[in-house]
């Protein structure tokens, strides 16, 4: 029997009603059968990056999330775009979980994707995401890819996905992650 995959679900975004938080629920919603994603969501306590917070394995917050990252057979980020780039916020996450003894991105599978009102679903965001995680030594999946652009459209007054394309690849995204994982499980 195929082992159960545990993987942990980031939406870079601190903002209330985030569009990138509602594409995150809409993923968990469509793992498939034998994928569980639990979302970590205390960013608050994640402070911005310097290695004079590093001593004695760094803050409380830092330390739950490399443990979780550490527990998960994989990880799923969700970025917002600004500035053509990944806000502060996700390379403040990245920084944070590159460091510490354990290494708990090396060698992890990781997927990525991302929301936008904007016309061009953050492409440059993944992009950068992309590259920073491979310097961190991250298995990223390379296909297939979720761009989900003009996103309020997309999700309705209560957050929730309806749009049957979006539906639609973010299924296959899931099932793609999940045999992503399992490529490094054999
Ligand atoms: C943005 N936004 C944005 N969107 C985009 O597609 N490309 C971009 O380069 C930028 N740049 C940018 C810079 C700054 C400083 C802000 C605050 C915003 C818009 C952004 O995608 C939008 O605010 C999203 O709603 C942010 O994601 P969450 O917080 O809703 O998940």
């Amino acid at each position: 029997m195929a082992e159960h995959l545990n993987v942990l679900g980031i939406a870079a975004s601190l903002r209330q009603g985030s569009l990138n938080g509602h594409l995150l629920a809409a993923m968990v919603e469509r793992a498939p059968a034998g994928m569980t994603v639990t979302v970590h969501g205390d960013l608050q306590s994640i402070p911005v990056f310097s290695e004079d917070l590093e001593d004695g394995g760094g803050p409380e917050g830092v330390q739950l999330l490399r443990a979780a990252v550490a527990r998960a057979h994989g990880v799923l980020i969700v970025t917002p775009e600004y500035n053509q780039a990944i806000p502060g916020v996700t390379k403040n996450l990245v920084d944070w979980m590159s460091r510490g003894e354990a290494q708990v991105l090396a060698r992890k599978p990781v997927g990525i994707a991302g929301a936008t009102p904007g016309p061009w679903g953050t492409r440059l965001a993944q992009a950068t995401l992309r590259h920073t995680l491979t310097a961190c030594g991250s298995l990223v999946m390379p296909l297939p890819q979720v761009y989900v652009r003009s996103a309020p459209e997309m999700f309705g007054p209560d957050g929730r996905l309806q749009d049957a394309r979006t539906d639609a690849s973010l299924r296959r995204f899931m099932q793609a992650f999940a045999e992503w994982i399992g490529n490094f499980r054999r």
